[in-house]
């Protein structure tokens, strides 16, 4: 009897462990280990990419941007941010129909490129978003009456009296209750604690793990209660057989804002799923910057050592579409398309970094109008024609995309470290190397090796790299195309070693080699 209770109890142990736990696997196919953030494509282009690029280049999986129908703004003209404001859960959206939707997740799961949604579930539109059909499906709505017939939600689906504040918006984020219960930036804030809101946001995300999506960026967690997420996720069902394995839940990655500071901490919320670990792009920043008197050396303690998450828990990346354009946290020293040189240098340092599970994005260019300091453009939509629908994304034939798409993830340097990350899957950091300032080394056990040269001097110098002795092609400078190289050639003897001479005016001063890119 007490023995078959402890046994039980065991038993509940492990399956809720079990349970929280698989919430935290991408399920990444085929040994693939990093996802692009095609930030405001269209689905059509997503499947064609998926099929043209992202599966021959080893890419895991695709962080979309918000399928559901959303508010229309034409003041200003159709910002980015609208997406982040919900109509309906009906998938359609500037990026596309429910059909192409469909085809999209069909398509890019045949060739093992798995979806991510990026699911905006903690509020609807901005309560000045007036009436009538100003929305992508063309849904009749009133944000004024808290009216949105086509989930359906009302007033009473909304916190309205567990606000303290007079102005109804968060204005104290010292105040947890504030941050979770009154409005960010005046969007309708949803009540998750009620069972109804609970169903209606289950019932939108299992429609979509049903379509064979595999999990989830959740929007704005901090802004909702961890109790009414830990409910949400356990009404999920398990990923779509046709293409996971049985029993697989959905991989669920939360953005919570923390660099440390605030009252409400990362925390609360990685026994839910991964959280987006934002110290990592404002610290690798101010890194190859070299502000704050930071030194690449320094980072020989890189991930845990930095007082990040822990590893099992963390998403990272180096810039994402809000802090790009000076949103969200990270402030100036975020690093990204516009520093295209250390850009390239810092992607390439989190790819080849054991730590966390990457994610790289992919962005459009904007014209930028700085006036005292800020952006004044920042809220600049994707390409768009006259009538105001996306532009669908073109490729040039030497590969680049043309239209104001900036496709990082196609720039030859960044593409080769999403394979490198592939090729030293598992491989523990070894042989790391420093000159005490910016010059860096390091190996992924004898799969692969990377040497930085941030410094305004050259690097000249002899390393122990662990690799099999032979000619290997660095896949910064160019690549492997069959048996020749395209870029630097780096010789390894057969005690490992190997000469590195990498001048800080290089085009990027850094060198990487992979056992598959030996010659
Ligand atoms: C929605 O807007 C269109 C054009 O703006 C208008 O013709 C149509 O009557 C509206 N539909 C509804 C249901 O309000
Ligand atoms: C899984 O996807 C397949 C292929 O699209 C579809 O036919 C099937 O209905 C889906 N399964 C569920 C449970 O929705
Ligand atoms: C908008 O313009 C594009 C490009 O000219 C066209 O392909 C698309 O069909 C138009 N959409 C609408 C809704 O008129
Ligand atoms: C950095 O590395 C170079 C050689 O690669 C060396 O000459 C220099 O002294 C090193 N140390 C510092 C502190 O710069
Ligand atoms: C680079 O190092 C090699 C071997 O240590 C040495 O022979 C050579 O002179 C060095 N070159 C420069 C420019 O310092």
């Amino acid at each position: 009897e007490r023995k078959g209770k402890g046994l039980e109890l065991l038993f509940i142990l492990i399956t809720l462990l079990g349970l929280s736990l698989t919430q935290h696997n991408p399920h990444f196919k085929h040994g693939r280990t990093t996802i692009v953030h095609l930030f405001e494509w269209r689905w059509s282009d997503i499947a064609a990419e998926c099929e043209r690029f992202l599966a021959p280049k080893g890419f895991g999986g695709v962080q979309i941007s918000p399928p559901n129908e959303h508010i229309v703004l034409d003041q200003p003209w159709r910002p980015w941010w609208q997406r982040y404001q919900p109509v309906s859960y009906n998938l359609c959206s500037t990026s596309g129909s429910e059909e192409e939707f469909i085809d999209m997740v069909i398509r890019c799961n045949n060739v093992g490129v798995n979806i991510y949604v990026d699911a905006v579930i903690n509020h609807m539109c901005g309560s000045g978003g007036g009436e009538g059909n100003h929305s992508s499906c063309g849904s009749w709505f009133s944000a004024s009456n808290k009216n949105f017939p086509s989930v359906p939600y009302s007033a009473w689906d909304f916190n309205v009296n567990k606000c303290r504040t007079s102005s109804g918006d968060i204005e104290n984020y010292g105040d947890i209750f504030q941050v979770r219960d009154c409005r960010l930036v005046s969007l309708l804030d949803l009540n998750l604690e009620k069972d109804y809101v609970r169903g209606k946001v289950a019932e939108y995300m299992n429609k979509l793990i049903d379509l064979g999506v595999a999990g989830f960026r959740v929007d704005a967690c901090k802004h909702m209660w961890p109790g009414d997420l830990e409910n949400v996720y356990g009404r999920l069902q398990n990923l779509n057989t046709t293409w996971f394995p049985r029993d697989s839940k959905p991989f669920i990655f939360q953005e919570v804002i923390d660099l440390g500071g605030e009252a409400i901490s990362y925390t609360d919320y990685v026994h839910l799923g991964r959280v987006t670990e934002f110290k990592y792009g404002a610290k690798l920043g101010k890194v190859f910057r070299k502000w704050d008197e930071e030194k690449l050396f320094y980072t020989r303690t890189w991930g845990e050592g930095w007082s990040f998450m822990s590893d099992g828990n963390a998403v990272v990346f180096v810039d994402n579409h809000d802090n790009q354009r000076g949103h969200g946290a990270g402030g100036s020293s975020i690093i990204t398309f516009w520093d295209s040189r250390l850009y390239k240098m810092a992607v390439g340092y989190m790819l080849a970094h054991p730590y966390g599970v990457t994610r790289v994005m992919s962005s459009y260019r904007w014209n930028r109008n700085f006036v005292n300091g800020k952006d004044q453009n920042d809220w600049m939509g994707p390409p768009s024609n006259t009538n105001g629908s996306t532009k669908s994304v073109s490729v040039n034939p030497d590969q680049t995309c043309g239209d104001g798409w900036v496709c990082e993830h196609r720039w030859r340097q960044i593409t080769n470290m999403v394979i490198f990350r592939n090729v030293v899957n598992g491989q523990p950091q070894i042989n790391w190397w420093d000159n005490q300032s910016n010059q860096v080394a390091f190996g992924r056990g004898d799969r692969g090796f990377i040497v930085f040269n941030n410094d305004d001097w050259t690097l000249n110098v002899t390393l122990n790299t662990g690799m099999s002795g032979g000619t290997y092609c660095d896949v910064i400078s160019g690549q492997k195309e069959g048996n020749t190289c395209t870029g630097k050639q780096i010789l390894v003897s057969h005690d490992g070693n190997a000469h590195f001479k990498i001048s800080n005016l290089d085009e990027d001063p850094f060198v990487a080699i992979h056992a598959e890119s030996k010659i």
